[in-house]
């Protein structure tokens, strides 16, 4: 059973938008980091993307019985959608939250995230590398549940 590893609006971007704040690194890039990180512990990364509110939220419902666990980068929705927060809160897996940049070293309407709240988990700040930090993460959180 594989995981859901989920990035949000404009992150499909990545490599050519604010590449200062966000790095050089393209979204194919980090699917591709997020495989090899997976596979090195035994799991199967499932890499989506959507600028869509509703389609992440229908992806987080389909994790329930599809998936063991989300890695989700909510981008922009992370400050602002209680919808995707209760999607998570909803499907009861292991949750860890990433955020390429600092978001609080960022401006203040990024500080907070809705789905913090719910996530097991949380990384920012560590560029691309934040997504091999937090699949390892959830390889240990899925071990010790077992
Ligand atoms: C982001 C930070 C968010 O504030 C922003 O809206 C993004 C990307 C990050 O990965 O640093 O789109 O989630």
């Amino acid at each position: 059973v594989p995981v859901l590893v989920l990035n949000g609006p404009s992150l499909g971007l990545l490599g050519l938008r604010e590449p200062e704040v966000y790095g050089k690194d393209t979204l194919a890039d980090i699917d591709e980091l997020c495989r090899s990180t997976a596979a090195a512990r035994g799991l199967r990364a499932d890499c989506r993307q959507s600028n869509h509110e509703g389609v992440l939220i229908d992806a987080v419902h389909e994790a329930r019985t599809a998936h063991r666990g989300i890695v989700i980068n909510p981008a922009g929705y992370s400050h602002t959608s209680v919808a995707v927060r209760d999607a998570l809160a909803a499907v009861e897996l292991p949750v860890v939250e990433v955020h390429l940049s600092n978001i609080h070293r960022r401006e203040p309407f990024r500080h907070h995230s809705h789905v913090s709240a719910v996530a097991d988990t949380v990384i920012c700040g560590a560029g691309a590398h934040g997504y091999a930090l937090a699949l390892t993460h959830l390889a240990h959180l899925l071990e010790e549940n077992r």
